[in-house]
């Protein structure tokens, strides 16, 4: 009985770890992660406490797998409410590694260049925003997806012109944030070609062309044009937006009938009408 019973627990143990084992995340997603770990060097939140060697990666912290035990998600986003809450330093080649990620979000933190080019089929959600990139451009490797639906590159270094942005696929696309870059050029084909768009941030950029030729989809709920050069007049379907911003511009002439706060006109060289001053007659 004794015995049996001896038999049992040691039969017990040994088969544990194999079950952990079996249970265990790609070794290429782990060995992703764990060179991102070791190349970040403050991380003063301990948000990576739970990233330990031989563990189970899909459990880790901002981690999330799919069926194969692949990595598909993973989310660390600093917190600006927090001063302690964020991550600095690089993220290295070998993050490459990931090739199953498809939702990506590395969001106010203070991550410096280079960023990796990533081989991943196709990603749907990137958020890089406020870190301490320079990426010069929109990466290929996410101009090229067939699936992605959103864009967050806010204050990621890009000085481009948005006209030359040519990417693969826009009816997915459902959120594009490049607010606060130095993105020059219309937003008026972009918008034309997004026709299932809900929002559209691109405050504080260069963005010089005429508001009344732009044409935009149904869908679209946010507008954020405000601190660029744009010029023209203010169109009826334009204050039909939800949520407007095109304060700090060059717009001119009368402001169709609104109910729209004064903070989404101001700054710009003679708007009139409510809920600005009335036009003179
Ligand atoms: C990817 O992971 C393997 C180990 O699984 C490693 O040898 C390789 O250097 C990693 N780096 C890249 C860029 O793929
Ligand atoms: C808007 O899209 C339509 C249809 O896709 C196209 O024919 C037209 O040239 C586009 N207009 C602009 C200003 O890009
Ligand atoms: C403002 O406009 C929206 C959309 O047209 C409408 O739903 C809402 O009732 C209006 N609010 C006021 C106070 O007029
Ligand atoms: C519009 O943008 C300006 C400048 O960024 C900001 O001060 C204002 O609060 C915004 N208004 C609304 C209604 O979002």
């Amino acid at each position: 009985m004794n015995k049996n019973l001896f038999l049992i627990i040691i039969t017990i143990t040994t088969l544990l770890p194999l079950n952990t084992n079996g249970a265990k995340c790609h070794p290429d997603d782990e060995s992703g992660l764990l060179t991102l770990k070791s190349s970040i060097k403050f991380d003063p939140s301990s948000m990576l406490k739970t990233w330990i060697t031989g563990t189970d990666c899909c459990t880790w912290s901002g981690v999330s797998c799919g069926d194969n035990k692949r990595v598909t998600t993973l989310s660390l986003t600093g917190d600006l409410e927090n001063p302690k809450s964020y991550l600095s330093g690089t993220v290295p080649k070998s993050f490459a590694n990931l090739t199953k990620i498809f939702n990506l979000d590395l969001s106010d933190n203070f991550l410096v260049d280079p960023f990796p080019s990533l081989n991943v089929k196709g990603i749907e959600s990137l958020d890089l925003s406020r870190n301490m990139f320079h990426l010069n451009e929109i990466p290929k490797w996410v101009t090229s997806s067939p699936i992605i639906y959103s864009l967050k590159l806010a204050k990621c270094g890009i000085k481009m012109k948005l006209d030359d942005w040519k990417p693969s696929e826009t009816y997915f696309y459902d959120f594009i944030d490049l607010s606060g870059n130095e993105i020059s050029g219309s937003a008026v084909g972009l918008l034309n070609e997004t026709e299932y768009l809900v929002g559209f941030w691109s405050s504080e950029n260069v963005l010089k062309f005429d508001l009344g030729s732009l044409r935009f989809g149904d869908r679209l709920k946010y507008l954020d044009l405000s601190h660029n050069m744009v010029f023209g007049k203010v169109t009826t379907s334009v204050v039909g937006i939800e949520k407007l911003n095109v304060s700090y511009n060059h717009l001119c002439g009368e402001i169709p009938k609104n109910n729209l706060s004064a903070s989404v006109f101001v700054g710009n060289d003679c708007l009139c009408g409510s809920p600005l001053k009335p036009c003179k007659a």
